[in-house]
């Protein structure tokens, strides 16, 4: 069983804001912690909250990098506070940032209104041409072809590591845009016409500037750069195939 003194101490140097007090700035406040080998990031936020500072604020829920709740900036990088350890950010000191590119609310906690308003208008779902008339069935290819961007976690550290969300607002985002991507590509789906009309657009595809950031952040796997591009290729399948063919023999 790990102790305190394990690895010694480590100061971790953590956003406080609390506008409702009166800040107008975010500011930083250092805590020094016990530097535990079996500790993440977020364990020493717990252990601020629950021994030093209860006034601290951040967003957490599985502890096991499912729910995508935990994002922060950890010494600049974004990362899911459950699976980044302290540890190996010793000696330290360490910063602990709220997510980039997100209007802050308290402390660590980001406003995601505006993320969760894009995820919809990539119409998230099956569309059919036609009312099925039995369910579908898949084989084990057709589900591998859209399966690594099924797997996203909505976790935003993509949208903080992304210069163009920085810059445009209305940026649909790589998330969105590999969310559009898991659909498109799924053997029952017939919506890749519906989605370019949102997708095929400065805001959409065409906004990607191609840093990759975005695929290096993603703690998943998902690579939503590589889905932007194949999405690219697709889109200029599609606007070629309308120059030639009437929509029904597309
Ligand atoms: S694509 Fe990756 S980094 Fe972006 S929200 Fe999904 S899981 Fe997080
Ligand atoms: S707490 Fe759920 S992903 Fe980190």
């Amino acid at each position: 069983m790990s102790t305190e003194t394990d690895t010694g101490r480590i100061t971790v140097q953590v956003t406080r804001y609390r506008p409702e007090d009166g800040d107008t700035e975010p500011t930083v406040q250092d805590y020094e912690i016990p530097l535990r080998k079996d500790w993440a990031i977020l364990d020493g936020l717990n252990h601020i909250k629950d021994h030093i500072d209860g006034t601290l604020s951040y967003r957490w829920s599985c502890r096991m990098g499912i729910c995508g709740s935990c994002g922060m900036l950890v010494n600049g990088e974004p990362k899911l506070t459950c699976e980044a350890f302290l540890s190996d950010y010793a000696p330290g000191p360490v910063r602990v940032e709220p997510l980039a590119n997100f209007p802050l609310i308290r402390d660590l906690v980001v406003e995601i209104g505006d993320f969760m308003r894009k995820l919809p208008q990539v119409k998230p779902w099956i569309i059919e041409d036609t009312e099925p008339e039995r369910e579908h069935l898949q084989t084990p290819a057709q589900v591998a072809e859209y399966q690594q961007y099924s797997m996203c976690i909505n976790c935003m550290l993509c949208y903080s590591a992304c210069p163009v969300v920085g810059l445009d607002e209305h940026f649909l985002g790589p998330a969105a845009i590999a969310l559009a991507q898991r659909y498109n590509l799924d053997s029952r789906d017939q919506g890749v016409l519906d989605r370019l009309e949102v997708l095929s657009t400065d805001n959409g595809i065409w906004g990607c500037t191609l840093v990759g950031e975005c695929t290096t952040a993603c703690p998943k796997g998902v690579d939503p750069a590589g889905a932007i591009q194949r999405y690219k290729l697709t889109a200029a399948a599609e606007t070629l195939k309308s120059f030639l063919l009437p929509r029904g023999k597309r």
